[in-house]
């Protein structure tokens, strides 16, 4: 499994048999190597919330790769409006088998409103996405401050746990650490840092701060793989 972080909260998940994308905010996105263009083949794009850097091109992309759009029933409400089709709602604590395993919507403390037009939509609560894909277990975090809720992820036996660690919006470095701390997983990928001056970071200080985990940074266009001897 190779997962290819994109900058910002923007993460690419790739198999053999499956190809899914989590938060796909590429045209604007500074950090972001790629455009919705570069996206021939996509099964499922998973949206954590409904702020701009998160939606962000879901419509255009869902629209050219006919992927199948998860996120909570107020997005998919919307994302309907905007003529998408093949579309799954859920909600947070839920849980949904698929062809390459489950979703589950996890809590997170954040907004969600989505900007239409100048105008500000509900959008629900936000998540994050507990993912298991061919036997792997993803957690990306969503946009979230610290939560005790994180602790009940520690049975879920993460592998790899994509986390915030920005500040300003989100949980800072060393929240980001104590988070770590609760879930346990075996890697932590910092996310949704430097995109803005206000959620600069410096990566290097939150692998020091992290004693529970393998700290891996990865640069926008870089990629994790999971090496299959571990799985
Ligand atoms: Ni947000
Ligand atoms: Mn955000």
């Amino acid at each position: 499994m190779k997962l290819t972080y994109l900058g910002h909260a923007v993460v690419y998940i790739e198999t053999q048999g499956f190809k899914g994308i989590i938060d796909p905010f590429l045209r604007g996105n500074g950090m972001c190597p790629r455009l919705p263009e570069d996206f021939k083949e996509l099964d499922y794009i998973f949206v954590t919330h409904g702020h701009a850097d998160h939606l962000g091109d879901t419509v255009e992309l869902a629209k050219a790769t006919s992927a199948r759009v998860v996120a909570n029933a107020e997005i998919i409400d919307y994302l309907r409006k905007q003529g998408l089709e093949n579309l799954h709602a859920m909600h947070i604590g839920g849980k949904f088998k698929t062809d390459f395993g489950f979703v589950k919507m996890t809590p997170a403390l954040h907004g969600s409103g989505i900007n239409h037009r100048g105008e500000m939509i509900y959008g629900g609560n936000p998540g994050g996405f507990l993912l298991e894909i061919e036997g792997i277990r993803i957690y990306h975090a969503g946009d979230t401050g610290l939560t005790l809720d994180m602790k009940l992820l520690e049975k879920e036996k993460i592998h790899v746990a994509f986390l915030p660690v920005g500040g300003n919006y989100t949980m800072d470095m060393a929240d980001a650490a104590i988070g770590v701390g609760f879930i346990k997983p075996r890697v932590v990928i910092p996310i949704h840092y430097d995109t803005f001056e206000v959620i600069a970071a410096n990566p290097e200080i939150f692998r020091a701060l992290v004693k529970d985990a393998r700290v891996v940074v990865l640069d926008p266009g870089e990629a994790y793989e999971i090496p299959q001897e571990s799985i």
